[in-house]
């Protein structure tokens, strides 16, 4: 059908706050398009994109900070089944998640909504949640391309990248998920990199997202990213939201770019045509189920001395804290969705457990010391503490950024009241980011960390306590002892609109493990009811398989994560201590055995090189099987061939290079040796005047009056090493006066 130029700017605008827009007389209809990422929040009328208007009731999925922590691909994907289910139910095409941005920051106020500072972790787990929601027919919405690592100044802000930075840290998660599951669409972000809103980034758009990466969707704006919807249509960006946008049609209208314009309406139009009826109603209590089970698994115990936990049912509990009570279970904006029911932890434990139960603390208004003191009084009785706190409402939020990492503190005084009478206490966490430990860790006997669980996370927090399950999360984000031990503190948010990410490619874990910077708790760590053992590492010698055999050494059921890393023994660039490449998570029953065999690709032993602009590789390695990015198990070095064309011999190559050559590094060695009287230097004086010269391009060594050789001599001596003609080199290096 053909369509009038007034009708294809309609298509590309959006047609209200959550569809696209309908053409009836072309036979288009309007699809709807709403978010995610951890539950649906379809608003049955009207629209806003910070989660403030009503929406219907759906399953709250703990958010990605929280499920991150299950390290667990095939939960996430059962998770993602049902969100589109949800979807579907609802007759919304596309759900808008996953949110895959690095945590770059833990200072960022939507790590809540993000998987992780690692970048294979991201990519991982948010291509099983992509597969899951696609394998029911709805789309996904791979989100915040890309970049978008800050709330402050978001909609404005340019965040300042070095290119080996981009691909190697905050490109990778969007380049696996794309490529390996073809999402519906791709959301691009607010900001601007390098100065180029990413809406308008042809580079980003296309070049990358689809020449480079092979992307088949369609672009889909932030709600409001778009700037100059001209300059965004000619850079691939096809579907500005929301709509309608009378100013973006008129733009599109006056503008004379019919191919790229075409591109776009057929994008637009392909993804009309592949959303799918309404579907059934989906099963609310099956769903709250699955809920249950992923905020188990995303539940890491980080501290059990003494094994306070699991907790003796048979005696009394002290439970304190209203969030016990009044559950923080997800984060604010627009991931916020109307659960179809809530547990709370208050009512898990009372229904298994004795419990007497004390609020502890206000979440609004109310007299705060008489609370207090009931809690202490509480915690003087009874034989353990479960003590609930957190970041209440308004200390984090998509549409802003924190200020520090600490608890409020009323609940910092609480704890340390409660601890000083109770050495019994267990600190239950709360918390969507990263929450200081410092100055309470070692008064308490437990530390739990719940993050925000979604609407079954009380129920969660209760098996958990109670031994019905045994924790199995590891840390997706490093806990730091302060936030000025965090790479990127000194360039977050930066200044203005223009961030600078000066810590390049050392972010989170490979920052701290690289500086050598103590943290409390290190990425990957997490405790069990039982302990896990690793044996018998088999690695082939290019690294490109591995074995490992796993063993639950206690006496109780249980799952471990089994984490990969690889450290570059000999890159030509400055690379982190190690990273992780593979991970796998294992159920095993007490005395029980497995061998977890993984591959590991190319891309596991390569850096970004910016000379070539490409992924390069080769030299020495060492394949590392550990507990956490800290805690290294066991180790194998292997060797792999290098990527690198060798690049010939030339007088731009330094005089380490023509010193290292197979054919000149001898004949320079040992007219050195002569010239300075059996030293090594070129001139007068000893070796290390060869360290002093050695990056220097060798044209620049000939312009010195008392280097005996000349341009003309480098030339053939070139030749000769570069094609490795094995000639008699005869005097090639006459004394200064035969010049
Ligand atoms: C918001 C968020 C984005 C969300 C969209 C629609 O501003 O940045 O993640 O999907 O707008 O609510």
């Amino acid at each position: 059908m053909h369509l009038t130029r007034t009708e294809k700017a309609a298509l590309v605008c959006g047609g209200s706050f959550w569809s696209t827009a309908a053409i009836e007389r072309a036979g288009v209809p309007s699809i709807m398009i709403t978010d995610g990422p951890h539950g649906l929040r379809k608003q049955s009328e009207g629209g806003d994109h910070l989660g403030l208007g009503e929406s219907v009731p759906s399953t709250c999925f703990p958010p990605a900070a929280g499920i991150a922590s299950s390290f667990n691909t095939s939960l996430l994907e059962r998770v993602g089944r049902a969100l589109g289910l949800e979807a579907r139910a609802e007759n919304v095409a596309v759900l808008l998640g996953p949110g895959v941005n690095i945590k770059r920051s833990p200072l960022c106020g939507r790590n809540f909504e993000y998987f992780s500072e690692d970048p294979h972790v991201s990519g991982e787990l948010g291509a099983a949640w992509v597969r899951g929601i696609q394998s029911q027919g709805a789309g996904a919405s791979l989100k915040h391309f890309a970049a978008n690592n800050q709330e402050t100044n978001r909609m404005t802000v340019s965040a300042e990248i070095d290119e080996r930075t981009l691909r190697e840290i905050y490109l990778p998660a969007f380049e696996t998920i794309v490529k390996r599951e073809q999402p519906w669409t791709v959301m691009c972000s607010y900001n601007r990199i390098n100065g180029v809103y990413a809406a308008e980034s042809r580079w980003l758009l296309t070049d990358l997202l689809r020449e480079e990466w092979g992307f088949e969707g369609l672009v889909i704006s932030d709600w409001g990213a778009v700037d100059d919807r001209a300059a965004a249509l000619r850079a691939g960006m096809d579907l500005e939201m929301p709509g309608p946008q009378a100013t973006s049609e008129a733009a599109i209208l006056a503008l004379d770019d019919d191919e790229a314009l075409d591109a776009s309406v057929a994008r637009v139009i392909h993804l009309v045509e592949r959303a799918n009826p309404q579907g059934e109603d989906f099963d609310v209590d099956a769903h709250h189920a699955l809920a249950r089970e992923a905020a188990v698994e995303s539940i890491v115990l980080l501290r059990n001395e003494g094994a306070v936990l699991p907790l003796d049912a048979e005696k009394t509990v002290g439970v304190i804290g209203e969030f016990a009570r009044s559950p923080r279970f997800q984060g604010a904006g627009s991931s916020q969705v109307v659960p179809t029911r809530v547990d709370s932890a208050l009512d898990a434990l009372t229904a298994r457990a004795s419990v007497e139960f004390a609020p502890g603390y206000l979440l609004g208004t109310g007299d705060a010391e008489a609370l207090a003191a009931e809690a202490v009084e509480l915690a003087r009785r009874v034989e353990t503490v479960v003590l609930f706190a957190g970041l209440p409402e308004g200390y984090e939020s998509e549409g802003f950024d924190r200020k520090d990492l600490f608890l409020p503190a009323d609940q910092l005084d609480l704890i340390h009241r409660v601890a000083a009478v109770n050495a019994r206490t267990v600190v239950v966490l709360t918390n969507g980011g990263v929450v200081s430990l410092e100055g309470w860790h070692d008064s308490v006997a437990g530390i739990v960390e719940g993050w925000l669980l979604g609407q079954a996370g009380g129920a969660a927090i209760a098996d958990v306590l109670l031994g019905h399950a045994n924790p199995s999360g590891r840390l997706a984000e490093t806990i730091p002892v302060r936030v000025q031990d965090n790479p990127s503190y000194l360039g977050f948010p930066g200044d203005g609109d223009i961030v600078r990410y000066g810590e390049g490619v050392f972010v989170g874990y490979r920052y701290y493990e690289s500086a050598e910077v103590p943290v409390r708790y290190p990425f990957g760590f997490g405790l069990s009811y039982t302990r896990f053992d690793y044996s018998d590492l088999e690695v082939a010698p290019d690294g490109s398989t591995l074995s490992v055999t796993v063993t639950n050494t206690g006496d109780r059921a249980g799952a471990d994560v089994v984490q990969v890393y690889v450290a570059a023994l000999e890159a030509p660039v400055r690379s982190p201590e190690r990273e992780l490449r593979a991970f796998r998570k294992v159920w095993l029953g007490p005395a029980q055995s497995i061998t977890v065999t993984v591959e590991l690709d190319s891309r596991a032993f390569s850096y970004w090189d910016v000379t070539t602009h490409g992924w390069e590789s080769g030299g020495s390695y060492e394949v590392q099987i550990a507990r956490n990015a800290h805690e290294v198990a066991l180790r194998a070095t292997v060797k792999r061939e290098s990527s690198m064309p060798a690049r010939p011999l030339s007088l731009d190559s330094s005089v380490n290079d023509w010193l290292g050559h197979p054919v000149t590094g001898p004949i320079f060695r040992r007219a050195a040796a002569s010239i300075s009287g059996g030293g090594d230097g070129l001139v007068e004086g000893g070796t290390s005047v060869l360290e002093m010269v050695g990056s220097m391009p060798m044209r620049r060594l000939t312009r010195f009056p008392d280097v005996p050789v000349t341009e003309k001599q480098l030339r053939v001596l070139a030749r000769v090493a570069n094609n490795r003609v094995v000639v008699k080199v005869v005097r090639l290096l006459k004394p200064t006066s035969d010049r």
